[in-house]
């Protein structure tokens, strides 16, 4: 029997008993951020347990795509090592909504195993909660399982939770025993390859509150969750989830890309980590994720920087994920069309990520290497924690791929110390941060440390109710001639979530003040004053203050059209639309979003033509102020994973077509837009593209612009955009082609210095990283010898060396000594691997010299 054959029959056996076969929720949850990756099949339906949604249907079917990588079900480490974990794997599942209960799903799930599926029922185990005789009861009363099959576990096998809060409970297990031991149950639950879970039945009947404490939820319901990948290993008698066709199709592929076959455990393991892992990437960004360095992002980042490992111990140098991506699509695209029609931006996104990992991952092998031996001389068995953080900052190996490879050479790493360092990593951000502020209005910084901590109360904020407020002021900083004031209350925006600050007036009797920007320091918000009166402002003052209006209303045209923008394009292009950036100003929105094609005229017209019909349809703002998370989450409102959201939120809705959380500042009805515009559409990196649009006057400006350019004959400017996008493009590759050359030239210029070869020159790189990827190119040409390359680099001098591989094994020369010394020329010091080694200097006077006296280092 084939999987596809298998998975079409689980979902018409269930169809037989009345239930919807439904799609698959998207993998990558948008709208709960409760969760990274969809985890379970019931995902989608947790509203309908909560009570809070329901569905036209009362039983349901599907096949559920899910990842398992981190929070409560986290498979990771298992998998590649074992034969039956997945990072991503199917969920199959039957659902009861409050319908029928354990009886029916425990009658069924024997029907398809033992009749339909003919499953050896000697070889099938059932487990049931340790307090759920009623189960127990239905195993035995509508079965015809052996008896003494049935076995009870406690909360942690037989309660099943699907993270830290949310539906739960108890939960009946069916296990396969393929082992020659019959009657052995002790097998069950023990992590055998030889007893493994098929089948979960969860009889859902509690929501967890983020007090850890179960509720009763208004119906009972069923969740059952079938491994897929296992269930066809067992029909399909393979001892392996990876011997199946599901997986074979990948296998065979890695096979052919490494040219080794899947035989050696050890390259059996390798191919087992990629087989997975390039099943998780792909189905993962065509549902819109993208490797990152935050949230699931950088759990896509691990995945593949682990599968580009791996690679390298079955001999794949060369970027390779990508060209696995069309096996996927060939072999699950008729269950999952998704991953087809985006299928060319995963490979561009997979090989892009690749690429940038490549360049420094034999670099840090090599230290690692380096550092085991070293280790092993002085017969140590941990990595200490600085290597660890090393490895992670400058090579980007994140610290699981560390521990990895720690594990294979039976190593442990020092994570105490590591996370140390991260935290402390993560502290000098924040102090850049606050020096930021200081800086930015030349405040000293304990003053503004002490400002926060301090000073009495938190600023209130007026402005979403008016623009003008009678105040008090709180505190008053005078510097040079401008004035920093706390007030008690204010109307003023402090630039947050894209939307750009405010600027006014402060009033104080007939003296008129202005306000030209303002910053937010703990709680309080600054006001920093130009005052040219020098008049004298005292804590205890009353005084008005009121903001720019015609700007403020043009920024709040512009935010609120940024959600009309959100939701139209979700309408139109799909809901794996997310915010991912966004500018808010007086002038004009920039919207950044999550989207894998160009916008095409004909949406980017529809989108408009939506957003400009809701508009005109005056619908009136609900401003939802300081409502509780929870209650926000049950309404609905749109958020995302990634942001961080306090107890108390505010919710922005317009009539019943957009409704968001967001902190920003809005127009009253739509009306009050007037009309919305898209000025561009473009890309701004592998995944995210961008919009930026006007309202309002803004409009009226466009409009007037492009009069203007009518009327004097400007009608040519699309052809002359197209010159001057072919220019900039051949000029980049002209700069490109002339670094390039440059390498070119110094290889074949080579002299020779005591029967070594020596290639040296100057050439023009923008900054170090570029400087050390031209050793990099230099080190491969040159086959055999030491390379010298000097650049100005930002008006100072940057060196790199190179030496190839035997002559650091025969002639002991290192990349560190001679680019030592070519630095002391320029006044600089440096130093690197043995292999590649970078200096900077001062004085690019005398880059000449510099190379010229690099014979005499050699020769020396
Ligand atoms: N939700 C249950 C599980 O994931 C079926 O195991």
């Amino acid at each position: 029997m084939t999987s596809n054959e298998i998975r079409q029959q689980f979902l018409d056996f269930f169809k037989s008993k009345g239930h919807r076969i439904v799609p698959s929720a998207p993998v990558v949850p948008h709208g709960d951020p409760t969760l990274l990756f969809a985890n379970a099949g019931m995902n989608q339906f947790k509203d309908v347990f909560l009570g809070t949604g329901s569905r036209e249907y009362k039983r349901a079917t599907d096949t559920q795509k899910c990842i398992r990588v981190s929070g409560k079900h986290n498979d990771l480490e298992e998998v590649g090592h074992d034969t039956y974990h997945h990072t991503f794997f199917e969920m199959l599942g039957n659902w009861s909504f409050g319908d029928y209960y354990k009886k029916e799903a425990i009658k069924w799930a024997w029907e398809l195993l033992t009749e339909v599926w003919k499953l050896p029922k000697e070889r099938l185990w059932a487990t049931v909660y340790r307090t759920d005789d009623e189960a127990l009861k239905f195993w035995s009363s509508e079965t015809d399982i052996n008896p003494k099959h049935i076995l009870k576990f406690d909360e942690k096998d037989n309660f099943w939770e699907m993270g830290e809060t949310g539906p739960c409970g108890p939960c009946s297990e069916i296990h396969i025993n393929l082992s020659d031991d019959l009657e052995n149950g002790s097998l069950v639950n023990a992590g055998s390859p030889l007893c493994i879970e098929i089948w979960n039945l969860v009889f859902i009947q509690y929501n967890r509150d983020s007090e850890g404490k179960l509720h009763d939820l208004p119906s009972k319901h069923v969740d059952t969750g079938m491994g897929f990948e296992r269930v066809c290993a067992v029909l399909q008698k393979k001892k392996s989830n990876y011997d199946t066709d599901v997986f074979m199709p990948l296998i065979n592929a890695v096979e052919k890309l490494s040219g080794i076959s899947y035989q050696n455990e050890d390259d059996m393991i390798s191919m087992r980590v990629i087989a997975d892992h390039i099943r998780t990437l792909t189905f993962a960004i065509a549902d819109g994720a993208t490797p990152g360095n935050e949230g699931r992002g950088y759990v896509l980042r691990r995945l593949l920087r682990r599968a580009a490992r791996y690679g390298r111990k079955i001999n794949l140098k060369e970027p390779f994920l990508n060209k696995l991506v069309h096996v996927v699509v060939e072999n699950f695209s008729h269950v999952f069309p998704e991953i087809k029609s985006n299928q060319s931006n995963i490979e561009k996104i997979i090989k892009a990520e690749e690429e940038s990992f490549n360049a420094t991952l034999d670099r840090g092998i090599e230290l690692f290497d380096a550092l085991i031996k070293k280790l092993n001389v002085k017969n140590e068995k941990v990595i200490p924690g600085d290597d660890v953080f090393k490895l992670y900052d400058t090579f980007g190996f994140p610290v699981d791929l560390t521990a990895v490879m720690a594990r294979e050479q039976e190593f442990s790493i020092d994570e105490k110390r590591f996370n140390e360092l991260m935290n402390e990593q993560k502290e000098r951000a924040r102090k850049s941060t606050a020096t930021k502020i200081s800086k930015t209005f030349n405040l000293n910084l304990s003053y503004s440390i002490t400002t926060v901590d301090q000073i009495i109360k938190p600023t209130i904020f007026t402005g979403y109710d008016e623009l003008r407020s009678d105040a008090t002021i709180i505190d008053v900083r005078n510097d040079n001639n401008k004035v920093l004031v706390i007030l008690d209350r204010t109307p003023f925006y402090v630039e947050s979530g894209g939307q750009v600050g405010d600027k006014g007036n402060l009033f104080l009797d007939d003296t008129h003040l202005r306000v030209v920007e303002v910053a937010k320091v703990g709680a309080q918000i600054i006001h920093v004053v130009e005052n040219e009166s020098g008049i004298e402002l005292i804590a205890g003052m009353k005084v008005l203050v009121e903001v720019d209006s015609a700007r403020r209303w043009n920024i709040m045209r512009n935010h609120s059209a940024t959600h009309f923008l959100h939701k139209a394009m979700r309408q139109i292009l799909g809901q794996h639309v997310q915010q991912s950036g966004s500018y808010v100003g007086p002038d004009y929105l920039r919207f950044d979003f999550t989207h894998f094609q160009k916008v095409s005229e004909t949406e980017l017209e529809a989108i408009e033509f939506l957003v400009n019909e809701k508009i005109r349809e005056n619908l009136p703002l609900n401003h939802h102020k300081d409502t509780p998370f929870d209650e926000a989450k049950k309404m609905g409102a749109l958020m995302f994973f990634g942001d961080k959201y306090g107890d108390k939120v505010n919710v922005v809705q317009f009539g019943d077509f957009t409704m968001e959380f967001c902190g920003g500042t809005h127009v009253k009805n739509s009306s009050q837009i007037g009309l919305f515009k898209i000025l561009s559409e473009s890309s701004v990196a592998s995944g995210i593209r961008r919009i930026e649009a006007v309202t309002g006057a803004g409009v009226e400006k466009y409009i007037k612009e492009i009069q203007l350019r009518i009327e004097n004959g400007e009608l040519r400017i699309g052809e002359l955009n197209d010159e001057k996008r072919k220019l900039e493009k051949e000029l980049a590759e002209l700069k490109l082609k002339e670094k390039l050359g440059g390498i070119d030239a110094i290889v074949s210029s080579w002299v020779e210095v005591k029967g070594i070869k020596v290639f040296k020159g100057r050439v023009s790189a923008s900054n170090m990283d570029e400087l050390k990827s031209m050793g990099d190119e230099l080190r491969e040409k040159m086959k055999s010898g030491i390379g010298v390359m000097i650049s100005e680099i930002d008006g100072k001098v940057g060196i790199v060396s190179v030496v190839s591989d035997d002559l650091i094994k025969e002639k002991k020369i290192l990349a560190g000594n001679i680019v030592k010394e070519v630095a002391k020329i320029v006044g600089g010091s440096g130093g690197g691997r043995p292999h590649l080694a970078t200096a900077g200097g001062k004085d690019v006077s005398k880059i000449d010299e510099a190379l010229a006296s690099v014979e005499n280092i050699i020769n020396a």
